[in-house]
């Protein structure tokens, strides 16, 4: 692909943006269609392809070409690849099966990645959002390393979130139980928590117990505290199982 090329597919706001190694390793595991990659040094990051991802070495060398970064990117990753690739049609996940994390209005970019990258590891059935902020923005991609690829991920209108048990997180609620088959599991805002009309709707409010004194734990962590809380006694092989992996690393 020729440099003029690259730098329009990069201006293509219908595309998303992957920024740094381990984003394109992902999404190139997790099946994502890559429109366009550049690195600044092919050499370089062919000795970080051995290194940590032979299984997409060969994918990644034929997607890149080699080129300054900086008139692409704002601030190029450390390691020296950037890469847009196509969006993913939405739907929302099935009823049944693993549970679903709903995250209500988040502000903190980073968060929603995090929360992407623990929801594929834990083999969640998808991450919804609500609210203004895209979860594809590059900065959550970022965040997820690339795992947005791996699970259906989307901003979902407050009205339509579908007939799972809804399950809402509160450090406030009941003390936990079993989680139901195929909840939706809520997270409210970094700031101030569920709103009054998602708790109203609930068909639980539970708390993750801490420590006296503490207020809250950080929005990504609690949702790891919970996949990983609802899904102990499953077996490694039944999380590998639930998740999109269509590669055998
Ligand atoms: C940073 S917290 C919000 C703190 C907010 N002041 C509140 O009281 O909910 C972000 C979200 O993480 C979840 N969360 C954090 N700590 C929790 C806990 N101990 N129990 C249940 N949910 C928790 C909740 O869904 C919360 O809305």
């Amino acid at each position: 692909m020729g440099a003029d090329r690259v730098a329009a597919a990069f201006a293509d706001e219908r595309l998303v943006r992957l920024e740094g190694f381990h984003a394109l390793k992902h999404a190139l595991r997790f099946g994502a269609e890559i429109v366009a990659a550049a690195t600044d040094d092919a050499a370089a990051l062919d000795v970080l392809a051995q290194r940590l991802a032979p299984d997409v070495r060969d994918r990644i060398a034929a997607a890149v070409v080699e080129r300054p970064l900086a008139p692409l990117v704002a601030r190029p990753p450390h390691t020296g690849v950037v890469a847009v690739a196509r969006r993913p049609p939405f739907e929302l996940p099935p009823a049944g099966g693993p549970p679903v994390v709903l995250l209500e209005d988040p502000r903190h970019l980073g968060n929603v990645g995090a929360v992407v990258r623990v929801a594929a590891a834990a083999g969640a059935a998808g991450v919804l959002t609500t609210g203004a902020r895209d979860p594809w923005d590059a900065a959550a991609l970022r965040g997820s390393a690339g795992l947005h690829f791996a699970l259906p991920v989307g901003r979902v209108d407050p009205g339509d979130l579908g007939a799972r048990p809804l399950v809402v997180l509160d450090p406030a609620g009941a003390d936990p139980f079993a989680l139901p088959d195929g909840a939706l599991l809520a997270f409210g805002t970094e700031r101030d928590g569920v709103s009054a009309e998602l708790a109203a709707r609930a068909d639980a409010r539970i708390r993750i117990p801490m420590r006296g004194g503490v207020s809250s734990l950080n929005l990504a962590t609690a949702v790891a505290v919970v996949l990983y809380a609802g899904r102990s006694g499953f077996s490694q092989r039944s999380i590998v199982q639930t998740a999109r992996m269509p590669t055998d690393s």
